[in-house]
């Protein structure tokens, strides 16, 4: 149901949003062609119909807020982080023990700050390891599918799977629509909502993210020069993506493996994802 709604609101929204001017260049084409951007709110309308009413609904939807800021009006990064943290009060309770290799860690007041970095942190994570057609919501879909096996809240999961799938059918290489920094940060609030407890399963599937974080931060910081765009350099000739040299994952990638199509590159990207994902599992049931 949440895929059938998202597969038909999706185009409807999309004309919208083109109409409101809110559109992307897709900068790896030969022809450029203008897409609607922000696609993502629409789906997070969607999924938020089908949360149930819950400290999840509320934190997916200041995710979902914040995202729709920055698509809109281009939010500077210290009041995206600033939203971020407060979108943590669904989240506060006085459980403040986190698991770690099956030991139960009482973490006291510390639990605060370690759950804020991930708010914080982890839709922040998704837009940056982005750039090209796919991978902003095949790597959620790909978590989601893991956390299935970690979580106890399946149900409301698999509401956020059946959105994925619909918005990828359109975001996929070539893309009809962008999805926008909403996607982005509705999902990692999302996933730091269902996962508040499983934090280190969410953590290993997250290795991706948390890899492609600590290589940007010396452009994040300042330290370098941060252009507006990190993602990989588009070869015409070739119709291939190469490594603008920037520090991003997505460069190591095509580093090592050389000049790739759009779409192969964000099928290994995705592969990677499911490794680290599968590697959560497995050490979940170990302990
Ligand atoms: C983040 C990244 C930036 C990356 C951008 C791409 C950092 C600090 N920021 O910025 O390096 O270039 O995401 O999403 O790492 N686009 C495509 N093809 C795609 C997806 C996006 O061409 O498949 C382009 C489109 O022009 C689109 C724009 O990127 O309009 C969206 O960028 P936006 O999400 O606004 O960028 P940021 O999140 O600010
Ligand atoms: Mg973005």
């Amino acid at each position: 149901m949440e895929t059938l709604l998202t597969y038909i609101a999706v185009p409807f929204g999309s004309d919208m949003l083109l109409k409101c001017g809110i559109t992307g260049k897709d900068l790896h084409k030969r022809e450029r062609p203008v897409l609607p951007e922000a696609t993502g709110l629409i789906a997070g309308i969607v999924l938020c119909l089908f949360l149930p009413r819950s400290s999840i609904l509320l934190c997916t939807l200041a995710g979902l807020w914040i995202g729709a800021l920055d698509d809109t009006i281009d939010l500077q990064w210290r009041y995206k982080l600033l939203l971020s943290a407060v979108a943590y009060v669904p989240l506060y309770q006085n459980l403040t023990t986190v698991l770690l290799f099956g030991n139960l860690i009482y973490l006291g007041p510390l639990y605060h700050v370690y759950m804020l970095l991930w708010c914080i942190w982890c839709g922040n994570a998704i837009n940056i390891y982005a750039g090209i057609n796919g991978i902003e919501v095949g790597q959620c879909l790909i978590i989601a599918i893991g956390l299935l096996w970690v979580v106890d809240d399946t149900r409301t999961i698999i509401s956020f799977i059946g959105v994925c799938v619909a918005l990828l059918w359109y975001n996929f290489y070539p893309a009809k629509v962008f999805v926008g920094d909403s996607w982005c940060y509705m999902s990692g609030m999302f996933f730091v909502a269902v996962a508040q407890h499983e934090t280190e399963s969410l953590a290993i599937m997250m290795l991706p993210q948390i890899i492609n974080t600590l290589q940007s931060l010396p452009e994040l910081t300042g330290y370098c020069e941060c252009p507006r765009h990190r993602m990989p350099k588009y070869d015409e000739n070739q119709d291939k993506l190469v490594t603008s040299g920037y520090g991003t994952l997505i460069n190591v990638i095509l580093r090592i493996y050389g000049p790739m199509h759009e779409k192969t590159l964000c099928i290994v990207l995705l592969v990677i994802q499911s490794v680290f994902v599968f590697l959560a599992c497995v050490l979940k049931s170990q302990y």
